[in-house]
């Protein structure tokens, strides 16, 4: 299952060559990829995903040789890149002139998202197909992120030309992003990388403040939302909820019950997030309690996704 040949990656790469849409794996989570040069592809994955025309997509680059092609780095831009690239970190930066990314893409904005990820899938499929890849996250626009190629195919199916399945998502979560285009840098999105690691390396301030004016719609509050409402911090639950746990001590009474990591691993919680949130939602019940998650590390992100998630 997660072994991918050279073939299906050539095959994907021809797909997206000619303006179909492909699903892939990173290291956060399934992305719905097109040829970012592409006007129609790229309007079709808006299409495919009952996405907002405002929010615009990130750009996946092979390297950062490429990211440079499309986007002016500075200093900050080039050590954060040296530090984390490939990995789970998007750039926000101002699009060179010749920048080749479709407007549609960029929402008409004068910056441009770019992320390297590091997953082997996803590095064969850029340096296959030769291009930008925009990809947001396979999933119908304000539902849960798919981190397996079943979630992608369960949401989007019929809207997408391929899916490469490369199995579940080490990480999880979707990426950190980073605005660069700012003095000082704001975090718009938490991800596997914390703010804590970025401030060893520059100077940045938190853009949780800014959810007023969304530059991502990872800060619309409402975002990555199941059918089932979600009741956080529970300190109890009703037998008609199902329980998302984490950590050894489980509350008694839920009618099903997932644990995010029953050793207490905040690594381990992440990649099991929205694979959990997919399956407790298609249990049914009332809700879905989940148990407080410390907010230290990659608990910043997990935190943050879920208290979007139980916005409605
Ligand atoms: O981990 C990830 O980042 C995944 C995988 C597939 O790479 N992708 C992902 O994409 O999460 P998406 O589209 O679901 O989220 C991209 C975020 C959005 O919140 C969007 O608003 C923001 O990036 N974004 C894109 N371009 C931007 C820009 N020029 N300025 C500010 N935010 C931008
Ligand atoms: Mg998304």
């Amino acid at each position: 299952m997660s072994a991918i040949s050279p073939e299906e990656i050539a095959y994907a790469a021809a797909k997206l060559r000619g303006g179909d849409l492909v699903a892939f794996p990173t290291e956060t989570v399934y992305g719905l990829g097109a040829d970012a040069t592409n006007d129609h592809a790229v309007a079709s994955i808006f299409k495919a995903k009952g996405r907002p025309e405002f929010n615009p997509l990130i750009a996946h680059v092979v390297d950062r040789a490429a990211a440079e092609r499309q986007a002016v780095f500075d200093q900050d831009a080039t050590t954060l890149t040296e530090a984390y690239w490939p990995g789970p970190l998007t750039l926000v930066l101002p699009k060179r002139p010749d920048c080749t990314i479709s407007m549609l893409a960029l929402c008409g904005l004068d910056t441009v998202a770019l992320r390297c990820p590091a997953a082997a899938v996803a590095q064969a499929l850029l340096a296959e197909v030769d291009c930008p890849i925009a990809a947001p996250s396979a999933n119908s626009s304000g539902r849960l992120s798919p981190t397996t190629a079943q979630h992608v195919a369960n949401d989007l199916d019929g809207k997408v030309n391929f899916i490469l399945d490369g199995g579940p998502c080490s990480i999880g979560v979707e990426s950190t992003i980073v605005d660069l285009s700012v003095t000082p840098a704001v975090l718009l999105r938490p991800g596997a990388i914390t703010r804590e690691d970025i401030a060893t390396i520059i100077d940045i301030r938190d853009g949780k403040g800014d959810a007023h004016v969304p530059k991502a719609p990872g800060q619309l509050l409402s975002h990555y939302a199941p059918h089932t409402p979600l009741r956080l911090n529970a300190t109890g639950v009703d037998t008609d909820e199902a329980l998302l746990a984490f950590g050894p001590s489980v509350l008694d009474g839920a009618s099903v019950v997932h644990n995010l990591s029953p050793a207490g691993d905040l690594a381990e919680a992440a990649a099991n997030l929205f694979a959990m949130l997919h399956a407790l939602d298609d249990y049914g019940a009332r809700a879905i309690a989940v148990t407080a998650i410390p907010d230290d590390g990659l608990g910043g992100a997990i935190n943050d996704r879920l208290r979007r998630a139980a916005a409605r």
